[in-house]
């Protein structure tokens, strides 16, 4: 129904149109009166076999949406009504920005990817704090955090540290992004040194908090595998939660639309089904070097309930989508649930 009917009308209007009028739907329909049960019916699956327990959480099911999508935290609980085991809202920096000139979005159907370069547009942490005040029970929201694209990368752990302390009582969990290709300079933080910055103020302030929040780190998949050992090192000796594995790409490989099509659309973070593989290679190869001991999410290319199935058996804990909801629709969360549930059904037990 929506690749067939839907999606050839949306794919007409300018993808960044249409992403500001589905928020916009969702938060009526979060004002309509059984708005979000009718949005749960028709597009949830739930079932306690899909439950999930990582980095001491409970997930209802292992399928989140990724970071960008709901940037402000305007629509959370219903894409949790449409049957999200979690939603990473942000990017969230310190002050509102309105990111790069437009048009920095695009689709390459050809392809079943996008680029953009959006550049962080957020309302800003106070914005968002409002808007996180909203109950969420049986729903995990994580807020991804950065710094503003003004802020001098010297100057950055000050600004993760004022989104973290005014975020800290109203997320689930935290990820650190250091890989957003948007912004300049911003991926030159992706080295031991600057990450340590950052993370030693944000683990300070949390040894002084009641509750625990984890903390995640956010990294390329444009990055050599000597580069993601360093990643996995920041991980491991700060004892952090988890890795999302992987923000968008500056690589263009694999591509079939035309290069000049593609030349023409500009810079900016490629994702959708040309990802799926190097997130794939990422996440297994962190999962292998770590022996499985850092929880990962995997995020990059997830199109498919198989997309999703080879993540999880390559050594992810839980996925991410954001370019599969916007080829193949909101029914790619209860696809993907059904699936997983079938499968684990069905895959003996090795005793
Ligand atoms: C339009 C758009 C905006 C995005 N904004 C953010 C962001 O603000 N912060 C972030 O960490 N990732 C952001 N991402 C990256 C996604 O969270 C995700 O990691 C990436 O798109 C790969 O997943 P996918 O192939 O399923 O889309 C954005 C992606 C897209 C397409």
């Amino acid at each position: 129904m929506y690749k067939r009917f839907v999606r050839p009308i949306l794919f007409r209007i300018s993808c960044e149109r249409i992403h500001d009028l589905t928020v916009k739907a969702l938060r009526l329909a979060g004002l309509v009166p059984g708005g979000r049960a009718l949005l749960g019916a028709l597009y949830a699956h739930r079932s306690p076999r899909l439950e999930k327990e990582v980095f001491g959480m409970r997930f209802a099911n292992p399928v989140g949406l990724a970071a960008g999508f709901d940037k402000n935290a305007e629509c959370f609980r219903q894409l949790g009504a449409l049957g999200f085991g979690f939603v990473e809202v942000g990017t969230v920096t310190p002050r509102a920005q309105s990111g790069n000139p437009k048009p920095r979005l695009f689709r390459l159907p050809q392809d079943r990817g996008l680029v953009n370069r959006m550049g962080l547009n957020n309302y800003g942490m106070e914005a968002v704090a409002r808007n996180l005040r909203k109950p969420h029970r049986g729903l995990i929201v994580g807020v991804n955090i950065s710094k503003n694209s003004l802020t001098p990368n010297e100057n950055a752990p000050a600004d993760y540290l004022k989104v973290f302390r005014r975020l800290y009582q109203w997320a689930d969990y935290f990820v650190v992004n250091v890989s957003c290709p948007n912004v300049a300079q911003m991926t030159a933080l992706q080295n031991r040194q600057s990450i340590a910055d950052i993370l030693v103020q944000l683990l300070e302030f949390r040894r002084g908090q009641n509750n625990y929040r984890p903390i995640l780190l956010k990294i390329s998949p444009d990055l050599t595998s000597e580069q993601v050992d360093d990643m996995i090192e920041v991980v491991v000796s700060h004892s952090l939660d988890g890795i999302v594995a992987t923000n968008t790409a500056v690589s263009r490989e694999g591509l079939t639309t035309p290069a000049a099509t593609v030349a023409r659309i500009g810079n900016g973070g490629m994702s959708g089904a040309p990802l799926t593989a190097r997130s794939l290679e990422t996440v297994r190869y962190i999962s292998d070097k770590t022996q499985g001991r850092i929880p990962i999410i995997a995020s990059g290319g997830i199109m498919t309930p198989e997309d999703a199935r080879n993540m999880l058996d390559a050594g992810a804990d839980l996925v991410q989508v954001y370019s599969g909801m916007i080829y193949e629709g909101p029914s790619i969360v209860k696809r993907i649930c059904r699936y997983l549930k079938h499968v684990d059904a069905t895959t003996p037990t090795m005793d």
